[in-house]
């Protein structure tokens, strides 16, 4: 049997999930996966009812799946607690313990959603990129960090830290995905300012040499922002540290027409993977069944494809959400402010991907 731990979390997060979940059981049945379904808590769910955003029983659960499918986390409940307990903390630990250095971000645009974008359609067309994260370092986790009164003056740090092996295995996974892909790598830093991006492209460069196949560029990190805007489809796969990574990837998702549409897969050397979408818990629509649960659905053909080794199940999948869309089914989050489109909420939409599954 194949494990698979669900954490659905926070906010929006249970309701994606339980679409998600539903549409994995379906394939699993038609492809025979062998999944047995688990379920625990992380982030403010689990500060309510364990104390801890995670649980050292949850990370010994998962260390024993093959995979975890993750909502969202976080919400105004938590807001107020200091940034060692929030539930994000949650989020933050399950990475680390599982070693998961390599976060995977695609963004294409579906046709059928190309009108949902704030850019002109000329400039969304053609848009298919990958944002390769590198996802247990940096600023996220580098000591010494937190919160002082000096003299009576309060002040704060956070130490951005690599070191060359860190930047070495997230940029072999942005190579190879690279050679799978069109070839072109844009590593993305800030080294007229930053030490450790200075670091960067020197391993970067070192490392490239074992990639002669592939085009290799170097972007700072501002105009890399104003090019997504400008000229998006020119990128094919970037790679950057954890922080960089986590602001482009959101502007990268929201060029494709929705945050709603943008899943994730966290991946370390073998072991477990993690999937979830890259938008958060959305509190402000939570419970109301208005969510979008396209996300974590193609999270869930990461699933498939990256932990499962099941390609065909990813890919109908994926084309039983592109058949959705174009058939004009859409959740409120796909209709730009002035358009007069029906909308239907996240568990008609979960329904109509089975059944185009089906
Ligand atoms: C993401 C999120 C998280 C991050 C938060 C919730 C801690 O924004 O996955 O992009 O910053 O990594
Ligand atoms: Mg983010």
């Amino acid at each position: 049997m194949n494990r698979i731990l669900l954490l659905p979390g926070d906010g929006i997060g249970p309701e994606v999930v339980r679409e998600a979940r539903a549409v994995l059981e379906l394939v699993s049945r038609r492809f025979d996966l062998k999944l047995e379904f688990e379920e625990a808590l992380i982030g403010g769910s689990a500060i309510d009812a364990e104390e801890t955003p995670l649980s050292d029983a949850t990370v010994a659960r998962a260390r024993e799946c093959q995979a975890v499918l993750l909502g969202a986390v976080g919400g105004p409940k938590w807001d107020d607690m200091p940034v060692d307990i929030r539930p994000e903390k949650g989020l933050l630990r399950i990475r680390k313990e599982l070693g998961l250095f390599a976060n995977l971000r695609p963004a294409s645009v579906f046709p059928a959603l190309a009108a949902a974008s704030s850019l002109r359609p000329e400039i969304v067309d053609g848009i298919d990129l990958l944002v390769v994260r590198e996802l247990t370092g940096g600023i996220y986790f580098g000591e010494p960090r937190g919160r002082a009164t000096v003299e009576g003056t309060r002040e704060a740090r956070n130490t951005m830290v690599y070191d060359e092996h860190e930047v070495a295995r997230i940029t072999r996974v942005a190579f190879e995905a690279a050679q799978g892909r069109r070839q072109h790598l844009t590593h993305v830093h800030k080294a007229n300012v930053l030490d450790v991006s200075q670091l960067w492209m020197d391993v970067v460069e070192e490392v490239a040499r074992d990639f002669p196949d592939v085009e290799l560029a170097h972007q700072l990190v501002d105009s890399c922002a104003m090019l997504l805007v400008r000229e998006p489809a020119r990128f094919d796969v970037i790679v950057t540290g954890n922080l960089f990574g986590d602001i482009l990837s959101d502007e990268a998702a929201m060029i494709t027409g929705s945050l709603g549409m943008l899943p994730s897969a966290s991946l370390g050397e073998g072991g477990v993977g993690l999937f979830e979408p890259v938008h958060g818990s959305a509190p402000d629509i939570a419970g109301q069944d208005v969510a979008n649960p396209l996300a974590t659905i193609l999270s869930v053909a990461m699933l498939c494809e990256h932990s499962l080794g099941a390609s065909e199940a990813a890919r109908a999948i994926e084309a039983a959400v592109t058949g959705v869309l174009e058939d004009g089914h859409r959740t409120g989050d796909l209709v730009l402010g002035d358009e007069n489109v029906e909308t239907i909420g996240c568990t008609e939409m979960g329904e109509r991907v089975r059944e185009k599954l089906s």
